[in-house]
Order: C-alpha cells, then sequence, then structure tokens
C-alpha cells in the first residue's frame, strides 16, 4: 500500500510535491475543500490525503488556531523561561491564544517562541507591541567561533559565488572515485546520530542502477539543545548546497530536496535565497558549467513532527505519506525517495563534505581517531558564560569544552544532556573524564549525538525531567511500533502521577517498560528515549529515593 503510494507520488515528483500540496491546502482552508482535488490529481484516495495531514502538529485545527508558541524544549524548560514567557503573551493575545512548539533552537538565549511565521527569544518579548504591531525589531544572533587548528565547517572560503563557481567546477570536472575516495580517506562519519561513513553512503549509492536518483538534505534538526544545523544553513548555505549538488554529481542523481523543519523559518530564507542565487548565476540546472551534469534543488518544509528527522518518516513525509518510520532494510541508498536510491546526509555531514573537498582529506583524518575523525560543531545553552556554537576538534577533553570554551557555568550545574533527548543525562563528574568522541560516549552508557548541550541546574527535580521525556516521546512518537506508541504514554502516565504526588515510582514496573522499549521498539525515538532515564535512575536515585516503591 505504501509502496503505491509512493510511486503516484513519485509520478509527479518533487516540483509538484504532494506534500507541499497537502499542507498548503491545510494553513489555508478552515474546512476539507480541496481535498478530493488533490487525491484526483494524485489519483489517492481521500482517505489518505486526510490520513498524511493528520499527522502533523502545525495543520492540526487546535494548533492553527492559536497565534503565538511558547517554545517548549528542555533548555527553555530548564533555564525556567516558558511560563513568565507564556503569561506575558496570553496577557497580550488572550488565555486561548498561546500554544507550544518543541524547540526553536534558541537555547543559549531563552524566552524562546514563535509569532506569526517569525522566531523571537532573549529580550525580544520586551518588544512585543512592537513585534505585534508588525515592526521588524533587531535581534541577537548566536555567537559561533571555531577553535579547530583547520576550520571545515566555519572558516570564510565560500562567502561569496565567485569562489563557489571556481570549487563547482573543479569537482564537476574531477573523477567521481576520486571524490569518493577523500571522503573515505577523510574517515567523516555522519553527523546525524547514526555515525555511518559518508562516503560508503555516497558509493553504495553510487552503484545502484537506477535512471533517477536523489540527494536529501536532513535539515530537520529538532533536538532541544542543537542549532548547529541552524547555524549552518543561515551563515554557510553555499557549504551545504555545495555538498549536496557533488553528492549528486557523484552519485549519477540530478534532483535534490532539503527538508527543512518549519520551526526555523530563517533558515527557509537563507537557504531559498541561496538557491535562487545559484540559479540566476547558472551553477544550478540544466547542463551546469558546460558540462553534462545537471542538477537542481527543492525545498520541503516540516510542519511540526520530531520524527521527520528519522529517514524513512522523513522520505514518507516527501511524498505525502503519513510521516512513519519504514523497516530498513531495504535502506536509502538503494530504496529511498519515491522508491528510487537515494542519499540522505544531516546538513552539517555535508558542509563537512564539502569542507574535506577544499582542505583535504589529510587534514581532516589527522584529527581525533579513524571512528571519531575531524571537527563537529559544539552547541553550548545559555548556563555557559559563553553560550553559541563552535567547532571542537573531535578528541578535545570535555573538560575544555565546558571550562574553557565554555567559560564554566553562571550558577552550579549538576548534570548535561548532551546529544537531545535521546542522549544521555551526565553527571558533570563524568562528563569531565571524557572526550568529545562518538565511540568514548556510548561505551560510558551515554551519547554524543549531535553534540548539542542542555544544562540541567542544581536545583531542577529529576522527576520533572524523567517526566519531561516521557511526554516529549509520547507527544512525537509516530504509532507505528506498539512497544513505542504505548510504552511511551505508560510512561508519561506513571510520571504524571509522580510530578502532582498522587504515587511513587513503582521502580520494577518502570524497568520493565524501559527494558521492553529498548529492545522492542522500531527506531530510536521511543527505543533511546530508556538511556536518559536509566541514566538519571543511575546518578541521580539518591535524589528522587522518597519518591520510589521498589517492589512493583
Ligand atoms: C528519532 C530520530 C530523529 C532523527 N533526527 C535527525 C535529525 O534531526 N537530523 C539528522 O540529520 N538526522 C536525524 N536522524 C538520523 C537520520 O535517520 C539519518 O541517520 C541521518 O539523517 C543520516 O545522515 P548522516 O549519515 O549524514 O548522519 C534521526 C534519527 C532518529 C531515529
Ligand atoms: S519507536 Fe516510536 S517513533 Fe519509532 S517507530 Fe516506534 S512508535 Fe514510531
Amino acid at each position: 500500500m505504501s509502496k503505491n503510494i509512493s510511486n503516484l507520488s513519485g509520478r509527479i515528483g518533487l516540483k509538484k510535491n504532494l506534500f507541499e500540496k497537502i499542507s498548503k491546502r491545510s494553513l489555508n482552508s478552515k474546512d476539507s475543500s480541496g481535498i478530493k482535488e488533490i487525491a484526483n490529481e494524485y489519483n489517492m484516495g481521500v482517505s489518505t490525503i486526510h490520513g498524511a495531514e493528520s499527522f502533523y502538529e502545525f495543520l492540526r485545527p487546535a494548533h492553527r488556531e492559536k497565534k503565538a508558541f511558547v517554545c517548549n524544549g528542555s533548555a527553555c524548560m530548564c533555564a525556567g523561561t516558558q511560563e513568565p514567557l507564556k503569561k506575558k503573551l496570553q496577557e497580550k493575545l488572550g488565555d486561548n491564544k498561546v500554544g507550544e512548539m518543541f524547540c526553536l533552537g534558541h537555547c543559549y538565549e531563552n524566552h524562546a517562541f514563535h509569532y506569526e511565521g517569525e522566531n523571537y527569544a532573549g529580550k525580544d518579548i520586551n518588544k512585543i507591541d512592537k513585534i505585534i504591531a508588525g515592526e521588524s525589531i533587531k535581534q541577537d544572533k548566536f555567537f559561533s567561533k571555531s577553535f579547530a587548528s583547520t576550520s571545515f565547517l566555519m572558516d570564510d572560503k565560500f562567502s561569496n559565488l565567485e569562489q563557489f563557481k571556481e570549487l563547482l567546477k573543479k569537482f564537476i570536472n574531477t573523477d567521481k572515485k576520486e571524490i569518493i575516495t577523500s571522503l573515505l580517506d577523510s574517515n567523516l562519519t555522519g553527523r546525524g546520530g547514526a555515525g555511518f561513513p559518508t562516503g560508503m553512503k555516497w558509493d553504495f549509492c553510487r552503484k545502484a542502477e537506477s535512471e533517477k536518483k536523489y540527494v536529501i538534505c536532513n535539515a530537520d534538526e529538532g533536538d532541544s539543545g542543537a542549532f548547529s544545523d541552524r547555524y549552518l544553513l543561515e551563515d554557510q548555505p553555499l557549504k551545504v548546497l555545495f555538498g549536496m549538488i557533488i553528492c549528486g554529481y557523484v552519485i549519477g542523481g540530478d534532483e535534490g530536496v532539503l527538508y527543512i523543519r518549519g520551526e526555523y523559518p530563517k533558515s527557509i530564507e537563507a537557504i531559498n535565497g541561496s538557491i535562487n542565487s545559484l540559479k540566476e548565476s547558472g551553477l544550478l540546472g540544466k547542463d551546469i558549467l558546460g558540462t553534462k551534469f545537471s542538477f537542481d534543488l527543492n525545498i520541503c518544509i516540516g510542519q511540526g513532527a520530531y520524527i521527520c528527522g528519522e529517514e524513512t518518516a522523513l522520505i514518507a513525509s516527501i511524498e505525502g505519506r503519513r510521516a512513519e518510520v519504514d523497516v530498513r532494510p531495504p535502506f536509502p541508498v538503494t530504496e529511498g525517495l519515491y522508491k528510487k536510491p537515494t542519499v540522505v546526509n544531516n546538513v552539517e555531514s555535508l558542509a563537512a563534505a564539502t569542507g574535506i573537498l577544499i582542505n583535504g582529506a589529510d587534514k581532516f583524518s589527522a584529527i581525533g581517531n579513524k571512528k571519531s575523525a575531524g571537527t563537529k560543531l559544539v552547541c553550548l545553552d545559555s548556563f555557559f558564560n559563553n553560550p553559541g556554537v563552535y567547532e571542537v576538534e573531535m578528541g578535545t577533553p570535555m573538560k575544555k569544552v565546558l571550562n574553557e570554551i565554555g567559560g564554566g557555568f553562571k550558577e552550579p550545574v549538576k548534570a548535561l544532556q548532551v546529544g537531545g533527548p535521546l542522549g544521555g543525562v551526565i553527571p558533570i563528574e563524568e562528563v569531565e573524564k571524557l572526550n568529545l568522541d562518538f565511540q568514548e560516549f556510548t561505551a560510558a552508557g551515554f551519547m554524543l549525538g549531535h553534540a548539542s548541550i542542555v544544562s540541567i541546574p542544581k536545583d531542577f527535580p529529576m522527576v520533572e525531567y524523567i517526566h519531561h521525556l516521557f511526554e516529549f516521546s509520547a507527544e512525537e512518537s509516530c504509532g507505528k511500533c506498539f512497544p513505542g506508541r504505548l510504552g511511551s504514554y505508560r510512561g508519561k502516565e506513571m510520571f504524571d502521577q509522580v510530578k502532582n504526588k498522587t504515587a511513587k515510582i513503582p521502580l520494577k514496573l518502570l524497568n520493565e517498560l524501559l527494558v521492553t522499549m529498548q529492545k522492542g521498539c522500531l527506531c530510536a525515538l521511543c527505543g533511546a528515549i530508556p538511556t536518559p532515564i536509566i541514566n538519571i535512575l543511575k546518578y541521580f536515585g539518591d535524589e528522587m529515593k522518597n519518591d520510589m516503591v521498589k517492589d512493583n
């Protein structure tokens, strides 16, 4: 069934993308008018279109009735800015006009909210009257700096189209296998979480037989604490787009798509602007720079579903299906978008591929080790004296990242959640023993993931943090698998009661639930949410001992 929908959607393709059609219809209409027309155009049933539309938070009537949305990500929660912000917005807009959005990527300043298609944060709320009046206000930007001996991600080698053109001319006239060899030699592994070698992924896709292939840039960065993909999309868009074009050239594809989350309006604007400039300069389109290579880029805007960061759900979303996770294999490199071979790469992986081609694979592989090579963007939240996004060499001691680069903390912090809501919760003393290294983090029972850091202050109750994690997975689970769908809800219900003091934590039952989710879930959303919870029970059990019952 889902294969049929992929194929039907693929017949029309990216230029008149089904997901975009569904989103536009839903956002511009208060009833079901137009659904039948879309279904007819794509040769599908009305229920298929309605099923897809009803999956997304932003397309639901209850969401569309709201005017402003307070960020309910982990960093704003720990900073305690959500409630006062909500109150101020409700005073201006009405009690039932303020909703929530999961992580707007302003973790370095908090107080984040979304209003009429724009994000605001930090001190912006003080200018709420101007914002409501439609005046544009001056906003603070994140601080960014490279601490690497060679910068692969933050340098300014791609600040204009002339540089872009020169390098594009060079690489689309280079042997494809040579480019793959460079990526393999660099030891670049995917920065989106799974850590698969990027060169190997491109090579698998290159070898797949098909008249049509796609490149997808996964710009659905939903992890709380992470704003590094946002930095690259807004400040280094040409690096990301160059990585996509060269990937297209290497695999033999002629079309790419960036799936950018709707919570990042400035990123969408920046990428759109860069794509238009490249088209105007003849650096995208047919027979680029007099060669036989043609490539075009499209943008797909997410509609508020964290699971769309998972690659199979992302593909389902673009195709206009419900964004549920698919079983792998087949992997996207052999059967991806519209069932055609597809490379799905994270924003940072694509920008790093560009950096490697410019600076040389040997310089990248010389940093860190074979499995954790090169440089990585690290995001530090507002609890640090120097919040911002930094390019750091793999293998750098975390002590240095926290205390020298981050400048230490503004107030006492007891733990860090590293790598988003599915990453480990690590006591400060334990983080300081580690280096910035994917394998070291995993071996210690944590996860480096996208290297975002959320600080948990000393007085923040861990019971509330566990509640937040279960609430997140209950809200965001795609519902495809039974342990994930039900397990997340049972966990949330358990901690609803603990939080409002109507019950204690049934430790035995909780442990059984966590093991079931770890072993039985189809993907890492509900399957990895037990990791931070198990960390908290291990390291902060003492703090919660009065909330626990051991034998049920
Ligand atoms: C629940 C879940 C959420 C994910 N979110 C993202 C994301 O926001 N961005 C991303 O690049 N990868 C995300 N991934 C990983 C992707 O599935 C995929 O591995 C990645 O995009 C591949 O790119 P890479 O090889 O360049 O890392 C997520 C995975 C899971 C299980
Ligand atoms: S683990 Fe959760 S998000 Fe993943 S497939 Fe199962 S229900 Fe969906």
